[in-house]
């Protein structure tokens, strides 16, 4: 049975209304990283980082999925083999969308992380420096996201999927980001297939052996659809 691993980035994510980083008007144009998205940013100025997360969770619990993320739950229900979610994005839209077993590599803003004793809970809408952590009372609570400098979440885990991948795909992703740039190499590596979706060539376009370009919520399903046609499978 096949199995197909599939990262994501914050272009699956755009049409829901949620910013991506580096396009025009972009997060990183209007915040600069190191102010808000690294252990030294948290340690110089913990409320400015908190105001930047709390916003984004405000934004992303008012949005929907869009049909891109509703295409991959198909295709996770449809496929006869496995097929791994691994995405770059601190929102929650794939499981909103009803995909299972996603492995969020950057974190998720729903949920808070002591940072003294690596407790971790369901983040209320608000956060704030003055937190206590439920568990060692510490005031010492962060969001639960990588930030710059940090090592991503279920790295080993992720390179098994990849190095057992039939199919890989990269979805709105600029490819400027590692490790999860590599991640195409290392799948062709192992001998799958692999497709970038995205608006424009990314920066690792040439790790890729197949490129669709277009707008996540109407290239996804297409490329969907074709898969699970092969398959045999009855769309729902
Ligand atoms: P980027 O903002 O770097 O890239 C988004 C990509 O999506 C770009 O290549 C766009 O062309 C593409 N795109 C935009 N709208 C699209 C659409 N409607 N359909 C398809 N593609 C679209 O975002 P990421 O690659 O996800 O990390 O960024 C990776 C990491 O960098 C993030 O997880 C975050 C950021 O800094 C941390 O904060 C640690």
């Amino acid at each position: 049975m096949e199995k197909i691993v599939i990262l994501t980035g914050a272009g699956i994510s755009a049409e829901s209304g949620l910013a991506t980083f580096r396009d025009a008007g972009g997060l990183w144009a209007k915040h600069r990283i190191e102010d808000v998205a690294t252990p030294e940013a948290f340690i110089r100025d913990a409320g400015r980082v908190h105001r930047f997360y709390n916003t984004r969770r405000a934004q992303a619990a008012g949005v929907r999925p869009n049909a891109a993320h509703a295409a991959l739950a198909w295709l996770q229900a449809a496929h006869p083999g496995e097929v791994v979610i691994v995405t770059q994005n601190v929102d929650a839209l794939h499981e909103a969308a009803g995909s299972r077993g996603v492995i969020h590599m950057h974190g998720e803003l729903a949920r808070a992380l002591c940072a003294a004793c690596g407790h971790r809970w369901d983040a209320p809408p608000e956060m704030s420096r003055a937190d206590a952590c439920p568990a060692c009372g510490a005031c010492a609570c962060r969001p639960d996201v990588v930030w710059f400098g940090e090592m991503p979440y279920r790295m080993e885990e992720i390179l098994d999927h990849l190095a057992g991948a039939d199919l890989f795909a990269a979805i709105g992703t600029s490819g400027q980001v590692w490790p999860a740039a590599g991640f195409a190499q290392e799948a062709a590596g192992a001998g799958a297939h692999c497709v970038e979706i995205n608006l424009e060539a990314s920066a690792v376009a040439s790790d890729f052996h197949e490129a669709r370009q277009g707008r996540a919520s109407r290239v996804v399903p297409e490329w969907v659809a074709g898969l699970i046609g092969e398959a045999g499978v009855q769309s729902p």
